[in-house]
């Protein structure tokens, strides 16, 4: 049948794992491609609210099985008690499995984390990077540097024991690391505890393809903090792009029919690093204020800001988007106006609409050219009822102009539309839904 991939269009948080947990429903896996305990996809649940770090949201659904990938870091002990909590409040109606070829995101790798931002301000001013201190750069560079331990090692004590000397004598500079023969002893025992969901996940995925299973990669982080495309340094360590969700998970190119760009209809970053649309003062603290925007993983306040579609058009040529999802809407109503930076200008004069500078110092320096859109009205309980009953016809005329806009610039289909924080505040808006090259556009923008 098919294989789909959620990406996040810009620097992470744009609402990914509700989305990912809507098209959960129409496939039978879905699998975490990368990244680790930084990611934190919130998904709420009539039960209550969710907010998932290292499983993917398939695990809350029956019928689906959630597979935490090859691509991923995973911390055991953080992923052991995100089970727990799930299981103690009865929300965990999927299977789990955990590919063995994942790394382990150890203690070890949190300190030293910490510890090379700390080394990072003291050699220059700014210079840290505002990771989420959850490890993640140094458990990627020992996997690309071949001291990682994986998932697998868990379950084979012999090999944890050498491969944990081996990575002891190489963090030998860092302060206060845990006990090794303490932390060796309570991961053999996490590790027999986790044993039974540890398996090799490729087999799994090419048995679902063969059988024409439908396949839901569940992308962590965002394409403009990928280690190679994004706003470097200023990224996370892996590809949060759809050709790395599919080295994330072993699936072959050819087998993917979908690249599903998430993007909300405002910006937000965490974490230091360049923001050519972001907006402080009455307008920044609106945003944060009214869309929660605040780190689900570290609770930092998120920087806030406008749509920038040169990014949005660099993301998706890098991802080959076949459809877009636009979220928080909702947001937005009330305002008196949308900005929508269309292109940039640099110091020298030069315009630039497709490809942002690739140095982040650059792109720090281009001033934003905006077109200003209408608001629609506040998305009230009543405008909400409607939009479920009705559907893209109760939609606010200025939101599907605005929606139009965005589908003409990037010449992608906006297919859904995301304009509350629960499962059913979002709208399907139909395959293939207008570009500007559709002749559907001007009636359905209009
Ligand atoms: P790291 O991934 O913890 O190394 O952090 C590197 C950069 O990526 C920092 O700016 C983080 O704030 C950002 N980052 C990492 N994961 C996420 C996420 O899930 N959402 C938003 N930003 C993230």
């Amino acid at each position: 049948m098919s294989v789909a991939v959620v990406i996040g269009a810009q620097f992470g948080d744009e609402a990914k794992g509700k989305i990912s947990d809507y098209l959960a429903a129409n496939y039978r896996y879905v699998v975490r491609t990368g990244g680790g305990p930084n990611a934190g996809h919130s998904v709420h649940l009539p039960e209550g609210n969710v907010v998932l770090h290292q499983l993917a949201c398939g695990v809350l659904r029956k019928g689906v099985t959630g597979i935490s990938g090859p691509g991923m870091v995973v911390n055991p002990f953080g992923l052991e008690a995100e089970l727990q909590d799930l299981r103690e409040r009865n929300l965990l109606k999927g299977d789990v499995v955990l590919s063995d070829r994942a790394h382990l995101l150890l203690p070890l790798h949190e300190i030293e984390d910490g510890w090379e931002e700390a080394l990072r301000s003291s050699l220059a001013r700014d210079s840290a990077l505002g990771t989420t201190r959850r490890g993640i750069g140094p458990a990627y560079a020992d996997r690309y540097g071949r001291w990682g331990i994986r998932l697998a090692d868990l379950v084979r004590p012999n090999d944890l024991a050498s491969r944990l000397e081996m990575l002891y004598a190489r963090k030998a500079h860092l302060p206060g690391l845990p006990e090794r023969a303490d932390l060796q002893r309570s991961l053999t025992e996490l590790g027999g505890r986790l044993a039974p969901l540890i398996r090799p996940t490729e087999p799994i995925l090419w048995g679902a393809i063969d059988r024409d299973e439908p396949i839901l990669l569940e992308g962590a982080q965002s394409a403009l903090l990928d280690v190679d495309f994004g706003t470097y340094p200023y990224v996370t360590s892996s590809h949060p792009t759809s050709a790395g969700a599919l080295v994330g998970s072993g699936i072959p190119p050819a087998e993917l029919d979908q690249v599903i760009g998430v993007s909300k209809a405002y910006a937000t970053r965490v974490g230091a690093g360049p923001f050519p649309t972001e907006v402080e003062g009455e307008i920044g603290d609106y945003l944060r204020r009214e869309g929660a925007e605040r780190g689900a993983t570290t609770g930092r306040p998120r920087r806030c800001g406008w749509l920038d579609l040169l990014l949005l058009r660099y993301a998706t040529r890098l991802n080959g988007f076949t459809s877009l999802a636009i979220t928080k809407v909702d947001v937005l109503g009330g305002l008196e106006e949308v900005p929508v930076c269309t292109q940039y200008l640099t110091p020298s004069g030069e315009t630039l609409t497709l490809f942002p500078p690739s140095s982040a110092d650059d792109l720090a320096r281009v001033t934003p050219v905006y077109e200003r859109f209408p608001v629609w009205p506040a998305f009230t309980e009543r405008l909400k009822e409607r939009i479920r009953r009705e559907g893209v016809h109760a939609l606010p005329p200025a939101l599907k102009r605005f929606l139009g806009f965005i589908s003409e610039q990037t010449r992608v289909p906006v297919e859904w539309v995301s304009y509350g924080p629960r499962r059913d505040e979002t709208l399907w808006l139909g395959r293939g839904a207008p570009t500007h090259l559709g002749p559907e556009l001007s009636e359905w923008s209009g």
